[in-house]
């Protein structure tokens, strides 16, 4: 709890420190511009450019123009594709599972609010930024979405997206009980940080929505990239459309920093790792770097991302906060839907604890104690068969405690053009 209080009164007053400014993204954004003149004078005035060394350090590699993204682009792209039955025997079977079943239930609640706004029979028109190798399309095509343009920097992901996408549009075909899939006629490789994808959409085009699942915080690198990730996401937007995303919670990784021996802290599933100096010391809003280890899935560079400081960057998109919620308390409440206790239930989301006959746990008997808590109180002396409950192994929960779920909603045309009118008037009096 103090460790909490701390991370936040830090972070508080590292923002603070800006916010007390109402125009703080311009002093950042200016800050920035003087210091790329700066830079550039240098190289200028020098005229002859250093020789890079061979094996660059990785601070040399973070101030080399693309920063980090070469590195996260490999990675996604070496990632081989597993098959169902090697998933099966993953450590974190069960986990992907509730992460993809987080997924669903908010891709699943944002169509839902749309088509309350908008007709149950309204057209959806989708961006998925950072879409990766498509692991959402079958998401999409639940959700009976009618157009999707999918983009990521690693190229053979993007591929390996497009081909499942035809996988699955000729199964559809075939399937006289499915209906029409959605048209996803673009599938963008590109770094979506640093490329301005309205100029490369083949026709002019509004997203009712853009998803962007575990992958904005790589954009936290720099604010510049930080804001073309959120124009990207958010300009091509109709009044009223969405963003929604998943990403680590910067709280609880500067409480878990803080509580940490040496910058590292770990379960039996991910490891995470940050400059050691960062302990005791203030994150900055950009390019506060660790490293993220996830059990066969993630092995890269992150940057956390202060939620207050997106938030605040997002405005300027015109777009205001609907919802932050941790993963933990998103699931506490759409478990008590009934739809969503049947899918968890469906994508194998949690893990049967005692294991059914002939089934090994996932982790050692010490990770299910609240699990047995729970039983002990479910347990009526009368009855002969034990309970059972679904439950996470404790090393999976706390890796998977880290996320949280969020949605923005674009401003209505009303609320945009008063916006922009106040804006005005108060650039005119000052
Ligand atoms: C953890 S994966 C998530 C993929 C997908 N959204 C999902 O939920 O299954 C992170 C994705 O972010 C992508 N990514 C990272 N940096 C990016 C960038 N600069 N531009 C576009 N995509 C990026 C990676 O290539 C990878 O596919």
């Amino acid at each position: 709890m103090c460790c909490r209080k701390n991370a936040l009164r830090d972070f508080g007053q590292c923002l603070a420190q800006l916010s007390c400014d109402k125009k703080f993204l311009h002093y950042i954004s200016s800050m920035h511009d003087k210091f790329i003149a700066k830079t550039r004078e240098t190289l200028v005035e020098s005229e002859t450019v250093p020789e890079l060394p061979v094996a660059m350090s990785e601070a040399a590699q973070a101030e080399q123009p693309q920063g980090l993204a070469p590195t996260v682009a490999d990675h996604y792209n070496k990632l081989q594709e597993t098959g169902l039955a090697k998933r099966t025997e993953s450590r974190i079977f069960y986990m992907r599972n509730f992460n993809n079943w987080i997924k669903s239930m908010a891709i699943g609640d944002v169509l839902d609010r749309l088509r309350r706004e908008r007709g149950r029979d309204c057209a959806i028109s989708v961006l998925d930024l950072c879409s990766g190798k498509g692991g959402d399309l079958l998401k999409w095509k639940k959700g009976r979405i009618s157009r999707l343009i999918c983009a990521d920097i690693a190229a053979t992901s993007v591929e390996q997206c497009e081909h499942r996408y035809h996988e699955l549009r000729d199964r559809s075909r075939n399937d006289r009980h499915d209906g029409p899939l959605f048209l996803a006629d673009q599938f963008i490789a590109a770094d979506c940080f640093r490329v301005h994808l309205k100029e490369r959409y083949q026709r002019p085009t509004t997203f009712d929505l853009c998803s962007c699942q575990f992958s904005l915080h790589y954009s936290f690198e720099s604010h510049e990239q930080a804001d073309m990730m959120l124009r990207n996401a958010c300009e091509c937007l109709s009044p009223g459309g969405f963003f929604i995303g998943s990403t680590p919670n910067a709280y609880e990784l500067v409480k878990r920093l803080r509580a940490s021996e040496n910058g590292t802290f770990s379960s039996e599933v991910y490891r995470i790792s940050f400059d050691p100096q960062m302990k005791d010391s203030q994150p900055p809003l950009f390019g506060a770097k660790y490293d993220f280890h996830l059990e066969g899935v993630v092995d890269c560079p992150e940057f956390l991302v202060y939620f207050p400081l997106l938030e605040k960057m997002a405005a300027k998109y015109h777009m205001k906060l609907v919802y932050k919620k941790t993963f933990g308390e998103f699931f506490k409440e759409q478990i008590n839907d009934r739809e969503g206790r049947n899918l968890i239930g469906r994508m194998q989301g949690l893990e049967s604890y005692p294991a059914d006959d002939g089934v090994q746990l996932s982790g050692g008997p010490s990770e299910y104690k609240e699990a047995e808590e729970r039983i002990k109180e479910m347990t009526n002396p009368e009855d002969r068969r034990r309970p059972k409950v679904g439950t996470l192994s404790l090393s999976e929960w706390k890796a998977t405690d880290i996320y949280l779920v969020f949605a923005f909603q674009k401003l209505s045309a009303e609320e945009i053009s008063l916006k922009e009118k106040t804006q005005e008037n108060d650039m005119t009096t000052e």
